[in-house]
């Protein structure tokens, strides 16, 4: 692999729902399997680069053992490890679907049914990719946004105002697009601010073309 697109490069990449606990038995998350972030590192192993994957609760295998893979269950534990492995990496992708809320108490017993209705108050999560774009010296920085309405401009949005290096546009609402199949459709943006599409295919070949933008990118 020595002259592959991404040989000597150190990539981080976040795939994978975080699971907040609410009682022993219960818990909130969502629908992301890990596909996207797993076949983008995947992919970035065998252009060559040295992969560290943080996966939240997935069902998933890595095929490539040379990858670095760190399980973690909470968008606490995903925030600590994508910091602490953050400045010994050259590329961040964010594929990761973070939980935005989570309950704010966390019962240690199983919480038993009452007659009447149960209120669950929730709390803010710390963006991650928020915080590594207020630490960023000298890593590309790459966002995923899932959107589901006005993909383009909420997804720019969020390049501006988490310091990105580029974001992939995600609208989960296409047909073959989003959550758990094994295709997707994305739109790339750069600082440029050029929409680039890459339309229906499979996550893994939308992983390589990603990376093939992004190694344009770091030139
Ligand atoms: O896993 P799959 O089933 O293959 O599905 C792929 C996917 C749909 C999950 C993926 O392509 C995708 O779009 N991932 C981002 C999902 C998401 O949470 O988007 P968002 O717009 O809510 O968040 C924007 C960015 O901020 C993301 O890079 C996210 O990782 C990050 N974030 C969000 C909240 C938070 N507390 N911390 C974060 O770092």
């Amino acid at each position: 692999a020595s002259n592959s697109l991404l040989t000597g490069r150190k990539v981080l990449i976040s795939a994978g729902p975080t699971r907040e606990k609410i009682d022993p038995v219960r818990f909130f998350t969502n629908h992301s399997s890990g596909k996207m972030g797993f076949a983008l590192a995947e992919a970035a192993a065998d252009f060559g680069a040295e992969v560290t994957l943080v996966a939240g609760p997935v069902k998933l295998e890595l095929s490539n053992k040379q990858i670095h893979r760190i399980d973690v269950v909470t968008a606490a534990e995903m925030y600590d490890v994508m910091h602490k492995h953050f400045p010994n990496n050259d590329i961040v992708i964010k594929a990761a679907a973070v939980a935005d809320y989570r309950p704010k108490l966390v019962h240690d017993e199983k919480m038993k049914k009452g007659q009447g209705n149960w209120q669950i108050e929730m709390e803010r999560t710390q963006d991650i990719l928020q915080s590594l774009g207020e630490k960023k010296t000298l890593q590309f920085l790459v966002g995923f946004a899932a959107e589901t309405t006005n993909p383009l401009e909420y997804g720019i949005g969020k390049l501006a105002k988490k310091n990105l290096d580029a974001v992939v546009i995600n609208n989960v609402s296409a047909e073959g697009a989003g959550f758990d199949g094994d295709t997707n459709i994305v739109t790339y943006v750069n600082k440029s601010l050029h929409p680039e599409e890459i339309e229906l295919a499979s996550k893994r070949v939308v992983a390589e073309r990603l990376l093939k933008f992004i190694e344009r990118d770091i030139k």
